[in-house]
């Protein structure tokens, strides 16, 4: 079967990253338009990159949890081809063995030249004095910010119009385009299934859904899956 797989912050959840719009979340602590659009990076570079360098850190200090752990196992088990797209900057996919995550949203484990768009492997802590290593354009962390196209569109799209299952995973369905993936794939004739702590905003869109923490409504699924 063909399955696409749009990942969002609840699956990092239990690995003690925080999300964006559950009670305490990044959103309610700090305004995304300072952090996470492009004049909110020209205004003020430095708040930007401490946000990051903050997220960097507590990327490094967590680990992949038994849902990240549970994609990887259905992936490498090869009888089902399994796309896997993320919303989320970290690399707890990549660090419990999945393989050719679509990072939509990029991550901040990659820095950008906001003048050139060479890229390089982020540091540690980044600064408003970074500068690129080709042209010594501004660096800034190669995260998608709001108001900026997402990477891979057109794989992802493909992807959704060849897929038998599309499966949306710890992701709220209130940010676009990737909100309106079951759609796309309703649409082609897949199947539709919301994994989530509870339902989402576009619950009703999905032909099922199971509601519980990550680490244990994945696993279990992905058990019945390679049942
Ligand atoms: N297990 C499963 N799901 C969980 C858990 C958990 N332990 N904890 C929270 N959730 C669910 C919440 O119920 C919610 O549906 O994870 C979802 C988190 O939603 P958001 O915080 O909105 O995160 P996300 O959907 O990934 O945000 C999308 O918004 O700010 C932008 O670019 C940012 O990629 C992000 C995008």
């Amino acid at each position: 079967m063909n399955i696409v797989i749009l990942t969002g912050a609840g699956i990092s959840a239990e690995s003690g990253l925080g999300t964006f719009r559950d009670k305490g979340g990044l959103w309610e602590t700090a305004d995304w338009r300072d952090l996470a659009t492009p004049e909110g990076f020209s205004r003020d570079p430095g708040l930007v990159h401490d946000f990051y360098n903050m997220r960097r850190a507590r990327v490094r200090a967590a680990r992949p949890n038994a849902a990240h752990a549970a994609l990887a196992r259905l992936q490498a088990d090869g009888r089902h081809a399994v796309t896997l797209v993320t919303q989320n900057v970290d690399d707890l996919h990549e660090r419990a063995g999945a393989a050719g995550v679509i990072h939509m949203h990029g991550t901040h484990l990659v820095a950008l030249c906001a003048a050139c768009a060479h890229r390089w492997p982020a540091p540690d802590q980044m600064a408003p004095a970074d500068t690129c290593p080709e042209c010594r354009g501004t660096a800034r962390p190669d995260v998608v910010w709001f108001g900026e196209q997402p990477y891979h569109m057109d794989m992802i799209v493909s992807a959704l119009a060849g897929c038998d299952l599309f499966v949306a995973i710890g992701t709220s369905g209130v940010v676009y385009p990737a909100a309106g993936f079951v759609e796309i794939a309703t649409r082609t004739g897949a199947d539709t299934l919301e994994l989530n702590l509870e339902p989402g905003e576009r619950a009703s869109d999905f032909a099922a859904g199971r509601f519980g923490p990550a680490t244990q409504v994945v696993p279990a699924w992905v058990d019945e899956m390679l049942a």
